[in-house]
C-alpha cells in the first residue's frame, strides 16, 4: 500500500510568533501554487507559545500544525508543562515525542514517552515518535538493539488499532544539526529494520506506518533520501526555518 509522504518541520526553540506566522503564510502560499504538493502531507511544529497563532494563520491551508512535546497528564499542578488536550485546543494535529534533544536535555525516557504517547493518542492527535542511536552506539554495533528497545519501550501496551496513525521518525543523533547526514544506504537499512520491528509489534499496520528520516535533511540530499523504499518523509530542523529550503525539500519527491 502506498504511504503518503510526510514532511514535517521541527522549529525547535526558534522564531518569534510573528516570524512563525509569516513563515507559515509563505509556506501555505507556496503549497497552494504547486498542485504537485497535494501528494505530500506537510506540517510545521512551532514552540508552544507560537502554536496557536501559527495554527490560526495556517487555517484552511495544506499545512498542518504540530507540538514538539506533550505532558501525559491533562491538567493539574504541573508547573511549566503543557498537555495534549491543550495542544489540540490550540490547533495542533500532530505531536513530536521522544526527540533526542528531549531525551538528552530534559530527561525523557522510553517509559515517559510511552505515557505521553498514550495521552496524545487519547486526544486523537498524530504522534511523531522519534528514535535514533548516538554515534557511540552505532560504532559499538548497538544500532539494532537501541532502535528495538526505543520502539518496544515507547509502544508498550498500545494496540495496532490505537497506533493506526503512528508516524515514526528515525533520527540518528549524530546527524542532527551537525550537517552530517546518514548515507541513503544507512537510512534505508535503518528504516527497513524499524519497519521489521514494527511488523512484530503491530503486524500488518507496519506497512502503513510512515517512517520519516531526520538529521541534516537539506534541499541537496532530500531527493536521494526520499527515493529510498522505506523512507516515507522527513523531519526537518534547521532547513525548515527557511521557506526556500523547506519548499525545495517538499518538492523533492
Ligand atoms: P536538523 O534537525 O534537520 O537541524 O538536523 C532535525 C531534527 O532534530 O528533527
Amino acid at each position: 500500500m502506498a504511504r503518503k509522504r510526510f514532511i514535517a518541520g521541527n522549529w525547535k526553540l526558534n522564531l518569534t510568533i510573528d516570524e512563525g506566522v509569516s513563515l507559515v503564510q509563505g509556506l501555505a502560499k507556496a503549497l497552494a501554487a504547486d498542485p504537485k504538493s497535494a501528494q505530500v502531507e506537510v506540517a510545521v511544529c512551532p514552540t508552544f507559545l507560537a502554536l496557536h497563532a501559527v495554527a490560526q494563520a495556517a487555517k484552511g491551508s495544506a499545512v498542518g500544525i504540530g507540538g514538539q512535546n506533550a505532558y501525559f497528564e491533562e491538567k493539574g499542578a504541573f508547573t511549566g508543562e503543557s498537555s495534549a488536550s491543550l495542544l489540540k485546543n490550540a490547533g495542533a494535529k500532530y505531536v513530536i515525542l521522544g526527540h533526542s534533544e528531549r531525551r538528552q536535555f530534559f530527561g525523557d525516557t522510553d517509559a515517559t514517552i510511552n505515557r505521553r504517547l498514550k495521552a496524545v493518542i487519547a486526544q486523537g492527535l498524530v504522534p511523531i515518535l522519534c528514535i535514533g542511536e548516538t554515534l557511540a552506539e552505532r560504532d559499538g554495533g548497538k544500532l539494532e538493539e537501541v532502535l528495538s528497545r526505543q520502539l518496544q519501550g515507547s509502544l508498550d501496551g498500545l494496540t495496532a488499532a490505537q497506533l493506526e496513525h503512528l508516524v515514526v521518525a528515525y533520527e540518528p543523533v549524530w546527524a542532527i544539526g551537525t550537517g552530517r547526514t546518514a548515507t541513503t544506504a544507512q537510512a534505508q537499512e535503518a528504516h527497513a529494520f524499524v519497519r521489521g520491528v514494527l511488523r512484530k509489534l503491530v503486524g500488518e499496520l507496519a506497512e502503513r506506518v510512515r517512517i520519516q528520516y531526520g538529521g541534516s535533511v537539506k534541499p541537496d540530499n532530500a531527493f536521494e533520501l526520499l527515493s529510498q523504499p522505506d523512507v516515507d518523509g522527513a523531519l526537518v530542523g534547521g532547513a525548515s526555518l527557511k521557506l526556500a529550503d523547506f519548499t525545495a525539500i517538499i518538492a523533492a519527491h
